[in-house]
């Protein structure tokens, strides 16, 4: 077997899950879950539940083997208990037919997060009966599909839906108690066994469970696993590797807790949820354990750190974030722990057979006329599919690999935001696309594996051989020269797109000797919405530039070295100009720029005034339209969410809202929000209720706050809009994904990238310019 071919039989796939795709929440006579109630994002998501042919019909195309879903509970048993729900059962029974005479194979997960909410109103996961209904209901689903269903998971990564859940009170049901949420762990496990033990006895062919493992190591083991850490930090690394990993796996696998972790459940509400006889019911043997990995946990020992509630008995634990790649999410990108943990459950685990049932990343994607060219997705994918391979050379018995995920879903309760689809959803038309990734994951699935070498990066002279024409007119075009014929012109950058080609100095001066460069230099980090902002920049400059004959420098700007390299690359004329995304928070880089002579445009309007120009939205007219539209509702208690004041966006946001209750004769009433997140937002409304209860519109600086502001008014029993009238401003995606749908002001992302690239174009060829602010428009919908 070469490197990068798997071994025969090896299953390909993908994995999703009810809630986040299916939609169809209150048809059929499905009741709530847990998350429709904890949700405030729209759960129509992909209508899977009606679109499921076409969805099967996407993985027949990319070829796909093995498909792992899961059912959604409450579809079976509405109420929690009693008769199952034929309707329910009938929509997988449908599903379930089609995959099969696809010829995919399918994996059931019963438990992917979404309790019945019947069952959480009489007492959900910490109490013990919602295990006995658990196993009810896995014999009722058996009965159903068991003839056509071989696999069955019983969980998906009780970790995260006993501690995110139970303790930390960031995924549903919200709950904040450390003692519920080792309650609840236990009576996951208990659930499993149960389930297990039904599934048996009723003939299933094969069982197991899906956990999430996080290799744990401490910040400087990223990048050096094999280093030797502090006692401390070692022990820092054993306590939280308990808690997440070892919780789960030694009841399962081993038929016991682990020692260390009695003594801190007994602290956290004792032990007397776990009876006699629970870890033999919980230890049976399983046939495949399923592993979820996406990153690492870092960690290292800090005395005065309290405990994380997602971590109860993590005190003195600092969890910490590491120089390396990330995704969107801002999770590690750290492919070798993949091969780790494959190593270790191997070890420790000889004989067990496993599958990685869940691996993938969320980048921000640009929809662009000719595809998605999802680039880092495929990076990532390809990197852990190595990892993999090591691991399967190492002796690691691993059957599968099912990618996370088929569709850009809703990512719980980060909403539409994240995408870590193969294929890209259109949740206004639910118009579904092959992503780059889609189609590169079909090739690997095709082969069986991993091309052998990378392809290589094609020339000026494969430019040339595909359009047909000299060498010398490919770099005519490539540099802009007005000699050649528009019909050559298209046909040699039709060939330059079809091929990814990026020219290279040598082709920039074959003709011109100049090398017509532009620097494009990104701050990084930047804040709320800055993401797609970038991307977007990021797409239509370079192809607007390049397309005028420039050559693109992307160049980072994060720490002040790197803010010397860019001024010294500038001032030595490697560039001609320069397009700069600044920072959200003052600084000089523009400034400095702007001193070596060379044309300098800004994204956003700078913190200190400067002669620099640059594209803006026009924030503080787009806050003015949003404030005047509450007051015309006949709104008179308006609040604001605002974010942190030394962010120019929300200087002029604010700025905005003010002139417009200054017309009205009324006072503004604030609140700060430390950050751009929905838990800030969450925090600042809460404020804002707590200063005035009868409080009945709130302008919020961002729709992230926006949709923070609306969690808090949720809990604390407000209606939006008929109590609280609610705008955001600025993530039109994130809008539209609220329910109900978020009245926002509508940042034009395209038109602000396509923008600068003109300015920057006008100021080049030496053209008066100013700066440009563009409109913002109010988009009016349910929530105001
Ligand atoms: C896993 C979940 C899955 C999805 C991915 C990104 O923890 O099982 O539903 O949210 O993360």
């Amino acid at each position: 077997m070469s490197t990068a071919s798997f071994p025969e039989g090896f299953e390909w796939g993908v994995s999703t899950s009810a809630f986040q795709i299916e939609g169809a929440t209150n048809i059929d006579g499905r009741g709530p879950s847990i998350w429709d109630t904890f949700s405030v994002d729209r759960v129509e998501t992909c209508d899977h539940y009606h679109r499921y042919p076409e969805d099967v019909r996407l993985m027949r195309e990319l070829d796909l083997g093995s498909y792992r879903f899961s059912m959604s509970w409450p579809r079976i048993f509405p109420d929690g208990g009693g008769e199952p729900n034929a309707a329910g059962l009938d929509f997988y029974d449908r599903l379930v037919d089609e995959l099969v005479g696809a010829g995919i194979k399918p994996y059931a997960t019963l438990y992917h997060w979404d309790l019945p909410q019947a069952l959480e109103d009489r007492g959900g996961w910490p109490s013990r009966d919602t295990a006995l209904r658990f196993a009810d209901y896995a014999a009722a689903v058996h009965q159903r599909l068991g003839d056509r269903v071989r696999t069955w998971f019983t969980l998906n990564e009780p970790w995260v839906a006993a501690f995110l859940g139970h303790g930390a009170g960031i995924h549903a049901p919200g709950r904040t108690s450390a003692a519920e949420a080792f309650a609840a762990a236990h009576h996951m496990l208990l659930g499993h066994g149960l389930a297990v033990r039904a599934l048996r006895e009723a003939g299933a062919a094969e069982v197991g469970v899906v956990l999430n493992i996080s290799p744990v190591m401490t910040p400087a083991q990223v990048s050096d696993p094999g280093r030797r850490a502090s006692e401390e930090d070692a022990a820092a690394v054993a306590r939280i590797d308990t808690l997440v990993n070892r919780q789960f796996l030694e009841p399962v696998l081993r038929g016991a807790y682990p020692e260390e972790l009695l003594p801190v459940i007994e602290r956290h509400g004792g032990l007397g949820h776990v009876h006699d006889g629970d870890l033999e019911i919980i230890g049976q043997p399983i046939d495949l354990l399923g592993v979820n990995y996406y990153a690492p946990l870092v960690v290292q020992a800090q005395p005065s750190e309290p405990a994380d509630p997602a971590y109860p008995g993590s005190d003195g634990v600092l969890f910490c974030t590491v120089p390396t790649a990330v995704t969107a999410m801002g999770w590690p990108i750290v492919p070798g722990c993949l091969s780790q943990l494959l190593g270790r459950l191997t070890r420790e685990y000889p004989g067990l057979e496993l599958m990685i049932t869940e691996n993938g990343a969320d980048f921000v994607d640009v929809v662009t006329g000719d595809g998605i060219h999802d680039v880092d997705r495929i990076s990532f994918i390809e990197e852990h599919l190595r990892a993999l391979r090591a691991a399967l050379d190492a002796g690691a018995n691993v059957r599968g690999y099912l990618a996370w995920t088929l569709l850009d879903n809703l990512e719980w309760v980060d909403g539409y935001q994240r995408k870590f689809g193969l294929v890209h959803v259109d949740f206004a038309t639910q118009r579904r696309r092959l992503k780059d990734s889609a189609l590169w994951y079909r090739d690997v699935v095709r082969r069986n594996g991993l091309a052998e070498t990378p392809p290589k990066r094609p020339t000026l002279e494969t430019v040339a051989a595909r359009a047909g024409v000299s060498r010398a007119t490919v770099s005519r075009v490539v540099n802009g020269e007005s000699s050649v014929s528009p019909e050559v012109r298209t046909t040699v950058m039709r060939a330059v797109n079809e091929l990814g080609y990026v020219p290279n100095l040598a082709a920039r001066s074959l003709v011109t000797r100049r090398t017509n460069a532009v620097a494009l230099v990104l701050s990084v980090p930047r804040q709320g919405g800055g993401d797609a902002l970038t991307a977007a920049v990021v797409q239509y400059v370079t192809s607007l530039l390049e397309g005028a004959g420039k050559q693109i420098t992307l160049m980072l700007a994060d720490t002040a070295e790197s803010h010397r390299r860019i001024v010294a690359h500038v001032e030595a004329r490697l560039a001609d100009g320069v397009v700069l995304l600044p920072p959200d928070r003052a600084d000089t880089l523009a400034e400095r720029l702007s001193r070596t002579g060379v044309p300098v445009v800004l994204l956003g309007k700078p913190e200190i005034a400067s002669l620099v120009p640059y594209v803006d939205v026009d924030n503080a007219g787009g806050a003015a339209a949003a404030t005047e539209h509450l007051l015309e509702r006949g709104r008179r208690r308006v609040g604001m969410v605002c974010g942190p004041m030394d962010l120019v966006t929300v200087q002029d946001r604010l700025a905005g809202h003010r002139a417009a209750l200054r017309r009205a004769g009324l006072q503004p009433h604030l609140a700060p929000a430390d950050d751009l997140t929905r838990a800030a937002g969450a925090d600042a409304m809460r404020r804002l209720l707590a200063d005035d209860p009868a409080l009945d519109a709130v302008f919020a600086a961002t729709d992230q706050l926006a949709i923070g502001a609306m969690r808090a008014l949720r809990e604390a029993g407000r209606r939006v809009p008929d109590d609280v009238a609610v705008v955001g401003f600025d993530d039109i995606d994130a809008a539209s994904a609220t329910t109900p749908a978020l009245t926002t002001v509508r940042v034009p992302v395209a038109d602000q990238a396509l923008a600068l690239a003109r300015l920057l174009l006008s100021r080049l060829e030496g053209r008066h310019t100013t700066s440009v602010v563009l409109p913002a428009r109010l988009v009016v919908r349910g929530s105001a």
